[in-house]
């Protein structure tokens, strides 16, 4: 029995001595761990996952002890307004920023430029009203990319051309009043697109983007109302309803532009009109300048105005002889009923009054004369 027991104890010495050494381990790599991700002061930190939160601190800069590794910096809800060029340089396995919520008016043409794992941006509700064209030249993992509640007038293009992986966009309220489809062919995996609340003018300017957007919700994307402003007659219309027939004009417009352009530049035929049909009609393209040219000079909007000018008298006219018409049907109907009362109450009074009818043949001859 004894050496049995001996043996048991000295079994469940060395488990307690094993367990001991396994909880001063998982301390000592917990220690570690901590050490390896120090949090900056103030902020709030998961080492788990890598992330560092500094939301709501009331915070005008970045802090500069951020561990290299973060995964994820929350930066939302501070008083960021300047971003110094370099402040994410040593980030590069930022996968997730939110900047949402500051001041930033300015982004520094390289500020992301080492983030190259970045797949989530949010740069909602501050007061971003330009971006450089480059901006976005190196985040190629980036998914999802919010802009909304900023005071953008315009989208550079080429700002998207190497944001192949991006799915979600939004460009909510912003200042926008026009985009270009060539902004957006690049993004081939985009998913959600929102551009709501903006002042969009339904022009010439936006009817490529719209043929963009009809490709864009074919292909199976998702994109919020995008109501017009401008013109008057479109104002809340959403672009996408609008028919296409009712930008028709804008051809004539381009004609305009290139016949003035024409006019201004001397010898006009060779320079500026037939470059796009060159490029269509390949065998052609000898003849059609000395054909096309007079035509354009013809300068087709004022003919137009003729037409709707004539159009316009000639309803004027008709209007005018419709009316006389109407007039005289109403007289000849009053006059014709006047007359027929007449004769019944002549028919009435002859019986009684013998002797009158050389007065009443006066009178009809003074009504007929009248
Ligand atoms: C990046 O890291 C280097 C070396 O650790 C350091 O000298 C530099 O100040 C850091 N830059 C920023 C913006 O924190
Ligand atoms: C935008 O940010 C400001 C201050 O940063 C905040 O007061 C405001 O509520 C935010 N607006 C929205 C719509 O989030
Ligand atoms: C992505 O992050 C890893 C570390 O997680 C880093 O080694 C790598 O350089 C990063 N990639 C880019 C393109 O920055
Ligand atoms: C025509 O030219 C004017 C300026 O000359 C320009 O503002 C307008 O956008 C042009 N229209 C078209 C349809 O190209």
């Amino acid at each position: 029995m004894l050496p049995a027991s001996a043996g048991h104890r000295w079994r469940s010495r060395f488990l307690m001595r094993w367990q001991e050494a396994c909880l001063l381990g998982c301390w000592l790599s917990l220690c570690a761990a901590e050490s390896f991700f120090a949090c900056p002061s103030s902020c709030k930190c998961n080492s788990g996952n890598l992330e560092v939160d500094c939301s709501g601190l009331g915070l005008s800069s970045i802090p500069s002890d951020i561990p290299t590794n973060t995964r994820t910096f929350l930066f939302l809800n501070n008083k960021l307004s300047i971003l110094p060029g370099a402040v994410f340089s040593n980030l590069s396995a930022l996968q997730r920023l939110d900047l949402s919520n500051n001041f930033l008016d300015q982004l520094p043409q390289n500020i992301f430029s080492d983030l190259g794992n970045l797949t989530e941006l949010q740069l909602r509700n501050n007061s971003i009203r330009a971006l450089d064209k480059d901006l976005l030249q190196h985040t190629a993992l980036l998914r999802q990319l919010d802009l909304s509640i900023n005071g953008l007038a315009q989208i550079p293009s080429g700002i998207f051309d190497d944001l192949p992986a991006l799915r979600s966009l939004s460009l909510r309220s912003n200042r926008l009043q026009s985009l270009d489809r060539v902004t957006f062919e690049p993004l081939t995996s985009l998913q959600h697109l929102q551009v709501g609340d903006n002042p969009w003018e339904c022009d010439c300017n936006l009817r490529d983007f719209k043929h963009w957007m009809e490709w864009f919700s074919y292909r199976g994307g998702k994109i919020d109302q995008l109501a017009c402003t401008l013109p008057k007659e479109l104002k809340g219309k959403d672009m996408r309803m609008v028919p296409m027939e009712m930008f028709n004009y804008c051809s004539q417009l381009d004609d305009e532009n290139s016949s003035t352009v024409l006019d201004n530049t001397g010898p006009p035929c060779t320079k500026g009109s037939p470059a796009p049909s060159k490029s269509k009609s390949g065998p052609e393209t000898e003849v059609e300048p000395s054909v096309g040219c007079p035509q354009k000079q013809r300068y087709r909007p004022v003919s137009v105005r003729r037409a709707i000018g004539t159009v316009i008298i000639a309803g004027v006219v008709c209007g005018i002889v419709c009316i006389m018409m109407v007039v005289a049907a109403a007289y000849g109907c009053i006059y014709a009923s006047l007359m027929a009362k007449y004769h019944r109450e002549l028919k009435k009074r002859q019986p009684l009054m013998g002797d009158t009818e050389g007065e009443h043949e006066e009178q009809k001859q003074i009504s007929s004369v009248a």
